[in-house]
């Protein structure tokens, strides 16, 4: 595989940006090729049988481009369908996310942390077998957060409906005295300014978008195929509206990019 070929990172629709700017902040030379699938945003609420069949029409397409390394920048997808493309895709490097439990167990100092999410991870045996191995004595108040991924692809950031639905969410968590919250979906992050205003600055937010670039550029390392000096040439695709995902891509990725249909 070409280390000159791009990397290929997906979502249900535009939070998989978030990881796509530590990607980009920590691997300058790569090219990546973003899909959204915007016509089945959220995935949240969706069935795992769904998510499934989404992830691998995905994964072909991008791998068919081709990429050298494929990133589920979503955690319901990762959550329901990762061990399949893995299953399918057996030399490919397949990179997820999962909910930052291990380092928000740590961090906190009352043993107690919040996670938000949607239903989709909460309800899995991935998320479940997370709390097993590293909660242990930390007590974890999980919060699902519908409509909120409706509200930030629509580019509501900062709206008066994001913050009293933000505000909703998080009353248990503070109800039940979380110092320590994780964001456990990609598009959270996107909403991280305003939901620190909703917090007490004694409360830490976690994300893993970070840390899932780092995972990402030693894996690569590993496999030799960290690109070399280029000028990254990136893409994007969407399922859905292509005018309305260009529209909020701009506000999320700070430049436009022409946005292609992707029809699968
Ligand atoms: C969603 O599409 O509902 C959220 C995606 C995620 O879990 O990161």
């Amino acid at each position: 595989m070409l280390k000159q070929a791009a990397i290929g990172v997906f979502d249900s629709g535009l939070g998989g940006v978030s990881v796509l700017h530590e990607i980009r902040h920590l691997l300058p030379a790569e090219s990546l090729i973003y899909v959204a699938d915007s016509a089945y945003v959220p995935y949240g609420e969706k069935t795992p049988a769904v998510i499934v069949q989404r992830s691998l029409a995905i994964s072909e397409f991008l791998l068919a481009q081709p990429v050298k390394a494929l990133v589920v920048a979503c955690n319901t997808a990762t959550a329901a369908a990762v061990n399949e493309l893995r299953q399918r895709w057996p030399n490919t490097l397949i990179v997820g996310m999962e909910p930052a439990v291990k380092p928000a167990v740590l961090a906190s100092k009352v043993a107690r942390v919040g996670v938000l999410a949607t239903t989709g991870t909460l309800r899995s045996a991935r998320f479940a077998a997370l709390l097993e191995r590293y909660a242990g004595d930390v007590e974890v108040i999980t919060q699902p957060c519908p409509g909120l991924v409706e509200l930030i692809e629509a580019g509501e950031l900062n709206s008066a409906v994001t913050r009293t639905l933000l505000l909703s969410y998080l009353q248990p968590l503070l109800a039940a005295g979380c110092d320590t919250v994780i964001l456990g979906c990609t598009h959270y992050p996107l909403v991280k300014p305003l939901l620190r205003t909703l917090l007490p600055e004694t409360v830490q937010i976690i994300d893993t978008g970070a840390a899932v670039a780092r995972r990402l550029q030693s894996e690569l390392a590993k496999k030799n195929l960290l690109a070399e000096q280029q000028q990254p040439h990136d893409l994007f695709y969407a399922s859905g509206n292509v005018q309305c995902v260009e529209q909020t891509l701009s506000s999320l990725w700070f430049r436009s990019e022409t946005v292609q249909a992707l029809n699968v």
